[in-house]
């Protein structure tokens, strides 16, 4: 049975999912000082194994930014994406402000346009700095 946790994945959770779910590691360093800073975030559990996660960043008002979502491979497919999405759009929805912008950089399109979201206008692009 998988379970859906509204609190931060633990730092070597959050290390692990990121890689084993195909996007770039991030440092140590850089997630003992982030993570908590989220405004809010989910982890899945199955049998006390965290097998998935997402987060939301940003000013808590004008701007929510969806990040770090990740389900282990040997977990994906099983509606697991999708639980942990509509966690946070349940969040978003009761928590921000009408006018917030809700952004996010997607690596799989389709999967976001299942809640709502569109891509960027022609003309502009997701633009980033990777130090
Ligand atoms: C994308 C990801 C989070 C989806 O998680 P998941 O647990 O496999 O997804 P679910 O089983 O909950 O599927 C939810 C829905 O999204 C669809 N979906 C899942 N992965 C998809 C993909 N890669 N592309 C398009 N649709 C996808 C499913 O078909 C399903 O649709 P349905 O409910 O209408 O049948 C997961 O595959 C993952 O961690 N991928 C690697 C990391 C990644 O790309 N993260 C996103 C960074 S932007």
């Amino acid at each position: 049975m998988i379970e859906i946790i509204e609190k931060q994945p633990a730092v070597d959770d959050f290390l692990r999912l990121r890689v084993v779910a195909g996007l770039s590691p991030r440092s140590r360093e850089a997630a003992e000082r982030g993570l908590p800073h989220s405004l809010y975030a989910v982890t899945a559990v199955s049998a006390d194994k965290t097998v998935g996660m997402g987060r939301v960043i940003g000013d808590g008002g004008c701007n929510y930014e969806i990040v770090d979502i990740a389900v282990d491979p040997d977990y994906q497919g099983k509606g697991i994406g999708r639980q942990i999405m509509q966690s946070i759009m349940d969040f978003i929805h009761r928590d921000a402000p009408a006018g917030s912008f809700v952004s996010l950089i997607a690596d799989e399109p389709a999967f976001y346009q299942k809640f709502g979201f569109q891509e960027a206008a022609s003309g502009s692009a997701a633009m980033y700095m990777k130090l």
